[in-house]
């Protein structure tokens, strides 16, 4: 494959507050790992995929993978994470094969992210050789606080996005924003712009909200319980 897909699921969930990794817990029957993959299967062309499992939950993320991948399981490899979000994608990037020259990102938390928004981000990579990440207007009047939670102006929300994933780069890209990378940052947009990289925003999509809070699984819930089958 030209495209990999680098799915990033090792983390502990905290806010979640579930017994397990937040990736194996259930949405409707089914793991939350399990979701975001069959959005990662359905892609126009076939991906490289490499799931990154929580620290020693590789099986059960292995098995969830071969469920998921069926005829593509050539294509997909399992390692485990580490302590930080950077640290399972650097583990990630590891595993990418040669021939590949595009890396896609993508949160398994983000489990219902439709598979045209992981096609339309692998496209616009190709088409402007830049990184490209999924991005909706913020809803909500945005303040900035005083220390004592006292506002103390209101941001113009007007250039202001909320970023989603997959976020994908040329791998040359990404490579090098990785093996630059010192201090922690939030996202690979973030390590790819701090060596002055250039990421261009698409149009991201409700459904691919991340889960992170107890809130968030009920609302996915209701969603793929709404779905027609
Ligand atoms: N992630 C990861 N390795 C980590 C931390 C996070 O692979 N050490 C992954 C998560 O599995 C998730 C995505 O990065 O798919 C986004 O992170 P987040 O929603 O913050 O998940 P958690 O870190 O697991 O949740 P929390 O911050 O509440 O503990
Ligand atoms: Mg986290």
């Amino acid at each position: 494959p030209r495209t990999a897909v680098i799915v990033v699921a090792a983390g502990r969930g905290t806010r979640l507050r579930a017994a397990g990794p937040k990736a194996l817990v259930d949405v409707a029957g089914r793991p939350i790992l399990q979701h975001a993959l069959d959005g990662v299967f359905r892609m126009r062309e076939p991906a490289q995929v490499i799931v990154v499992a929580p620290p020693g939950r590789r099986d059960d993320a292995e098995r969830i993978a071969r469920a998921c991948a069926g005829a593509a399981s050539d294509y997909v490899s399992v390692v485990e994470g580490a302590d930080t979000r950077q640290g399972s994608v650097a583990a990630g990037l590891a595993r990418v094969e040669d021939g590949v020259d595009v890396v896609l990102v993508h949160d398994a938390a983000r489990a219902l992210t439709p598979t045209e928004q992981l096609d339309a981000v692998a496209d616009a990579v190709r088409e402007r050789g830049t990184g490209i990440v999924p991005a909706l207007p913020v809803a909500d009047t945005i303040k900035r606080i005083t220390g004592s939670a006292v506002i103390e102006s209101t941001i113009d929300r007007d250039p202001l996005r909320a970023v989603q994933t997959p976020q994908g780069f040329p791998r040359a890209l990404l490579d090098a924003a990785y093996a630059a990378a010192t201090e922690p940052l939030t996202d690979d947009a973030a390590l790819v712009t701090a060596i002055g990289g250039e990421v261009a925003t698409i149009a991201g999509h409700e459904s691919a909200f991340k889960i992170t809070t107890p809130w968030d699984l009920r609302r996915a819930e209701l969603l793929v319980d709404a779905a027609p089958a």
